[in-house]
């Protein structure tokens, strides 16, 4: 028999249907309780709403376990590559031999960008934010191909959309990198992998042959699966409710960019290295800086640690961290930022009030650490990002168009000036 669940509202009760998830998620379904009562339900920053069943991601954030259609994190990163993850999480399976090779042969067909999106890029100020770039050349990609805008799409021409949005995503990349050094770019090259073209496309020059480094590859790879998919968060819930408007894939997909760019959320990782070097440039004190983090009159917050639904660890930093170790051993790099963070963690981990509130480090702790090892500035952290968690957004914005949602429009409490008469100017 199914499960409900009976509301008292005003002496009257109400059965409400209760929706069982695969790994026994229990949701109550308010969706009639307006029409049914005249209430609604408030969750200011939707901390206990659910705004989708969704097949894509599973997490669960008291036992610390994040899954992609199944697998966990920890076998995808040790064992899988970030374009194997991508078909897994939009197509749903993980890919066969052929359909490896045919999803990454039709995404190297496209990775070359507009000739005239090369102008946007004399355009934005030398030293603009690599996320203000990002998310303008992304919503532009729906000017340079506009049969993305028809609203009645095939599945062919909606997944040549997702191929092309992937292809030019790791191109505008790399683009917005050589644009921050004022170096010419580098154009894509077929014989590459996704990750490897990515490298060369930044790290190579125009006049010579790169070199790609398995040790880079492989610690990108790494990270991007790592960054792929993370369910309802901030970006991709806004990913799905702009698309729900009947969006067209790439505004969509910028606007998750500017979701994502917030430093409570894909920007931490930025503000993570910033904050290492704060504490390192004012001498080192630890102590001091967990402090502030405490005092409730100091906005400073430790950026990097706390999550919305990981409550006992983040199993992505646990991977992130082994990976941070072996790179930097790897390249032979001593980051003294590195011993800072570490140090951090050990204080944080120990002490009462990070413990009370169950803030671990997240993905984001060790991340910007890593990547400034590869040789990326600070302000190109967060792009990166969002180029791994971007077949996580296209999986998602799929998804919510199979299931036909509705446009997303939450309610709201309205609690203003009741009505009252207009007063001319000189009578206020
Ligand atoms: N430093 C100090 N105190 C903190 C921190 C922190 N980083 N995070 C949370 N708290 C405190 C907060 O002040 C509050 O205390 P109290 O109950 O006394 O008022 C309590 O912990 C709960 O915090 P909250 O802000 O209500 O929690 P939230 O779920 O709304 O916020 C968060 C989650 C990630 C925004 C927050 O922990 C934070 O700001 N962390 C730092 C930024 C960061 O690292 N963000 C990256 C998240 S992981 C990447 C991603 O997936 O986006």
């Amino acid at each position: 028999m199914s499960e409900t669940a009976q509301i008292k509202l005003s002496e009257k009760t109400y059965d409400l249907p209760v929706i069982t998830g695969t790994e026994n998620e229990k949701a109550v379904d308010i969706a009639k309780l307006r029409d049914l009562s005249g209430y609604i339900t408030l969750d200011t920053g939707y901390k206990n709403t659910g705004a989708t069943q969704s097949a894509i991601t599973f997490l669960d954030g008291e036992l610390g376990i994040l899954r992609y259609r199944g697998y966990s994190i920890e076998q995808l990163a040790e064992k899988s590559s970030f374009m194997e993850v991508a078909y897994l999480l939009i197509y749903g399976e993980l890919p066969t031999e052929k359909q490896s090779a045919d999803f990454q042969n039709e995404i190297s067909r496209h990775t070359l960008v507009h000739e005239d999106m090369k102008k946007f890029f004399d355009g934005f100020p030398s030293h603009s934010h690599p996320m203000g770039q990002l998310g303008s050349l992304v919503c532009s990609l729906s000017a340079f191909y506009p049969e993305s805008l028809e609203s009645n799409q095939t599945e062919t021409e909606i997944n040549l959309t997702i191929i092309k949005m992937l292809a030019k995503m790791s191109t505008i990349v790399s683009w917005i990198y050589k644009k921050s050094l004022g170096n010419p770019i580098v154009y894509p090259q077929n014989k590459y992998d996704y990750v490897s073209n990515f490298l060369h496309m930044t790290f190579g020059q125009r006049t010579e042959e790169y070199n790609v480094d398995p040790v880079l590859v492989d610690v990108m790879n790494k990270l991007l699966i790592l960054h792929a998919d993370h369910e309802q968060n901030c970006s991709t819930s806004t990913v799905r409710i702009v698309g729900s408007s009947d969006c067209n894939l790439y505004a969509s997909i910028s606007a998750g960019i500017s979701a994502l760019w917030g430093p409570l959320h894909g920007g931490a990782n930025q503000a993570v290295i910033e904050m290492l070097e704060q504490i390192k440039n004012d001498g080192g004190d630890t102590a001091k800086w967990i402090a502030k983090a405490k005092d409730k009159n100091d906005p400073f917050r430790l950026m990097g640690f706390g999550h919305r639904v990981y409550k006992n660890f983040d199993p992505r930093a646990k991977i992130i961290k082994k990976a941070c170790d072996d790179i930097l051993e790897k390249l032979g790099v001593n980051d003294p930022v590195l011993e800072i963070a570490k140090q951090l963690e050990e204080v944080a981990l120990k002490d009462e009030y990070f413990v009370q509130r169950k803030l671990y480090p997240n993905v984001d702790f060790y991340s910007g650490i890593i990547y400034r090892a590869l040789g990326f500035p600070t302000d190109m952290f967060t792009v990166l990002f969002a180029l791994g968690r971007l077949p996580g957004w296209i999986a998602q914005w799929k998804e919510m168009k199979a299931n036909k949602e509705p446009i997303g429009r939450p309610r709201q409490v309205y609690v203003g000036a009741t009505e009252r008469e207009y007063v001319e100017k000189q009578s206020r």
